[in-house]
Order: C-alpha cells, then sequence, then structure tokens
C-alpha cells in the first residue's frame, strides 16, 4: 500500500513539473534583413505598370495603345524614351503608319531602378536592342525635366 502511495506521488509530481514548463526556450535565432539589394525584375515592372496596355508581348493594340515592338520610339534615344516614362504622352503619334491620340499617363512614382528595369527589358525583349538603360541615365534625366518647368 505505502510503495502505491509512492507511486502515485511520484506520478503526480512527474506530470506537474512536466505540464508547468517553465523552461526557458532558447528564441530562435531573430531573422536579419538581408544585407543583399532587392532585385528589381523589369519583366515584372512591366506586367505591373504597362501590360494593361501595351499588352504582354508588347504589341498593343492598333489604333489604341501604340505596339512597343519597333525601334522608332523604344530604340530612339535613351533619354527621350525615359522622358515619355516620367511625364507620360499626350500628343498624337504615329508608330508603324498608325496614328494614336490616347493618353498614356506619367509613371513618375516609378523609382529610377524600376524605370532602368522596365525600359531595359522592353528594348532586349520587345525591339531586340542590347543596350541597357541604367539607374543613373534615369536619374540625369529627371534633373533635366526638373529644371525644364
Ligand atoms: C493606360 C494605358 C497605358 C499604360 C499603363 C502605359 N502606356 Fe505607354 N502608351 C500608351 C498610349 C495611349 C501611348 C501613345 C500616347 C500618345 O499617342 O500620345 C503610349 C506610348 C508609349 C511609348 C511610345 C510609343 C511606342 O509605342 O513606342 C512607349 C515607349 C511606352 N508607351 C511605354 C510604356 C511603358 C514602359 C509603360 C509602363 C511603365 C507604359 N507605356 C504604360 C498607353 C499606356
Amino acid at each position: 500500500m505505502r510503495n502505491l502511495w509512492l507511486g502515485l506521488v511520484c506520478i503526480i509530481l512527474f506530470a506537474c513539473s512536466s505540464g508547468n514548463n517553465n523552461t526557458p526556450v532558447a528564441k530562435s535565432a531573430s531573422k536579419k534583413a538581408s544585407p543583399k539589394e532587392v532585385k528589381v525584375n523589369g519583366e515584372m515592372v512591366y506586367k505591373k505598370h504597362c501590360m494593361e496596355c501595351h499588352q504582354e508581348n508588347g504589341e498593343g493594340v492598333p489604333n489604341i495603345y501604340p505596339t512597343l515592338q519597333n525601334a522608332e520610339w523604344v530604340g530612339a534615344d535613351k533619354d527621350h524614351l525615359i522622358e515619355i516614362i516620367i511625364n507620360g504622352m499626350t500628343k498624337e503619334i504615329v508608330v508603324n503608319g498608325i496614328a494614336y491620340e490616347d493618353e498614356m499617363p506619367k509613371a513618375d512614382y516609378l523609382t529610377n531602378k524600376e524605370i532602368s528595369a522596365v525600359l531595359t527589358y522592353i528594348r532586349k525583349n520587345f525591339a531586340k536592342i542590347n543596350d541597357p538603360i541604367s539607374e543613373v541615365d534615369v536619374a540625369r534625366t529627371r534633373i533635366r525635366i526638373k529644371s525644364k518647368k
């Protein structure tokens, strides 16, 4: 009988000690922000900010949204191309013989990095031009536009 009691006390003590979890648990190593810079993907920027009008493959919609599959505007002067994105476009233009007069909204809220990535993407993929546009190019155009105003 005495052994039974002892056994019971042991069981209760054991149950309590294991249930009462006071042992400090090593805190999992806090996640540090990666020191690597965030990579901006030109294709992602294009899909988010340009594709609804210019379409997935850049072909546009005849008479409404001009194609980007040409070297006339996309391959022209970098500074001019960057300005189209920052200021948008309102004047009538002719692309591959078709006139467009709809307005392209300005996208000056995009960062220099996003603009350089998206323009490098459309030039390479829609106009076969392998000459990247850099963040510095975009920064330069922003300064020029500002000083013009
Ligand atoms: C709301 C629709 C719309 C969006 C969004 C838009 N565009 Fe445009 N885009 C237009 C229209 C319309 C024109 C023609 C403007 C005109 O006739 O003045 C144009 C013209 C252009 C041109 C010069 C003409 C050509 O076809 O080469 C380029 C380059 C261009 N857009 C690139 C872009 C890029 C890059 C983005 C995303 C950052 C973008 N567009 C977002 C509607 C849009």
